[in-house]
């Protein structure tokens, strides 16, 4: 891509934008046009330091030469073909190298095209699984409170974010939650997994004393991210796949942003010592270059529901572009260089750097916590009075125009920047966002 200046689109009416105030946006729109390496570019040529990775998914960066490639390539040879009753080799390659690099025993894998989707797939084998093997009663799902399993009507019902799912009615029936884990009181500034909150888990006994044995999956993120970046307290993952194993009730893990490095191994599990019985990812499979999501399920579930009848489909569902071409190509290239770069290993060796730099947010105006894990930070700010989320979005706007990308959820901020980030980038990252939280009041 050369340098020149992109030309700002003039109709901005059309594109109803996602998650967006779209009256605010389109007074005032910020646009990001082209990205290399760390850094986007506006129409302009101003650049932006990404902060987030895109949204949590490019961890090799922007503009990748291999990944592009690897899509051109396969254009040429194949656009698209059906994955119902046929195949291609690339999406059979693509899966072998999915199922490498997850954790040992979770080795089948479905494919979707987003985070969303595979949030909803893996709810639906979860209850296809306890009905193959004679468990039909157990059709109820549990979540957890301020959860983020993206949009679909099982991922937002078992989600636990209010906001996401005032507008929409009824949700699913048989949806429980448990309680959030975030206790500022007891874990305010905590470098890393807090100390306090693991018997939170034991909730999951109190529904299983309610509803008796129609639990079917408890789905959380390992390390919450959307919400606001809520690390899991020491002992908590530990409590809650005890008592799932313990009741019969599988373990969903959504590793959308804890899967492919963030968080310093390939996916959180590994990191956080505690493993699934189905996992999704999405986001940096593919570095984002083409949309692409994935579930990876454990021999046991998966036996059960295809070796549970003799013939015919054994799971009614699946979508258009499982597996797609292009997206399998770009999944392929970013685990090369996933591998090759050893982003985990990028990521954890400068964890330490970063911490120490998000720390040091302490004690500037307004903020009232800093969490970190891995390559994620998340930095809570006092909401102003009557106006939740004024202040983190004015902060998200006056770092955008000092050539930052930050984002923020509700009044805190969440910074994942790209692994192969550098310790001036890190630098850069936390001088801006303090020199914007001195000015936004
Ligand atoms: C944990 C988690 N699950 C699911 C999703 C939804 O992914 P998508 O937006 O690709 O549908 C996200 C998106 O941020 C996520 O963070």
């Amino acid at each position: 891509m050369n340098e020149l200046s992109i030309p700002r689109p003039n109709n901005l009416d059309a594109f109803w934008m996602p998650y967006t105030d779209n009256k605010y946006y389109k007074d005032t729109p910020r646009m990001l046009a082209r990205a290399v390496g760390m850094h986007y570019y506006t129409p302009e040529n101003k650049e932006i330091l990404d902060g987030t990775a895109g949204l949590w998914c490019s961890n090799a960066g922007h503009g990748r030469r291999e990944i592009i490639e690897a899509i051109q390539r396969q254009a040429e040879i194949l656009d698209f073909a059906p994955t119902f009753n046929l195949g291609h080799p690339i999406a059979f390659e693509a899966a072998a190298r999915v199922a490498e690099l997850t954790p040992p025993g979770l080795d089948h894998v479905f494919f979707t095209n987003s985070g969303s989707e595979s949030a909803d797939t893996a709810l639906k084998i979860a209850l296809a699984y306890q009905r193959a093997r004679g468990q039909a009663q157990r059709v109820r799902l549990v979540g957890r409170e301020r959860g983020y399993h993206g949009v679909g009507f099982g991922g937002m019902s078992v989600g636990g974010i209010g906001s996401n799912r005032k507008q929409f009615g009824a949700m699913l029936p048989y949806v429980d939650h448990l309680p959030h884990t975030h206790d500022p009181a007891r874990n305010a500034y905590t470098r890393g997994q807090p100390a306090h909150g693991w018997e939170l888990a034991n909730q999951l006994e109190n529904l299983v004393t309610l509803h008796g044995d129609t639990i079917a999956a408890v789905m959380v993120e390992p390390l919450a991210g959307s919400t606001g970046v809520l690390i899991p307290p020491v002992g908590y993952l530990e409590r809650l796949r005890e008592l799932c194993t313990k009741h019969g009730i599988l373990l969903i893990y959504d590793e959308v942003i804890t899967g492919f490095g963030r968080i310093g191994r390939d996916f959180g599990s590994e990191r956080l010592g505690v493993y699934p019985d189905i996992m999704t990812m999405a986001k940096g499979l593919t570095n984002a270059a083409v949309p692409m999501g994935a579930v990876a399920v454990s021999d046991a579930v998966h036996d059960a529901v295809v070796h549970g009848i003799q013939n015919g489909i054994e799971l009614f569902h699946g979508y258009t572009y499982s597996g797609h071409p292009l997206a399998a190509a770009a999944a392929i290239a970013t685990m090369n260089i996933h591998r090759a770069e050893d982003l985990p290993g990028r990521a954890q060796a400068m964890e330490g750097y970063f911490e120490d730099a998000a720390q040091q947010m302490r004690g500037q105006p307004n903020v009232v916590d800093v969490r970190n894990f891995g390559l994620v930070a998340g930095i809570e700010l006092a909401p102003r009075d009557g106006q939740p989320g004024a202040r983190a979005m004015d902060v998200f706007r006056r770092c955008f125009d000092d050539g930052l990308l930050i984002r923020v959820t509700g009044d805190i901020v969440a910074l994942s920047p790209p692994l192969i980030i550098e310790k001036p980038h890190v630098d850069r990252i936390f001088e801006t966002l303090s020199d914007a939280l001195r000015v936004v009041a």
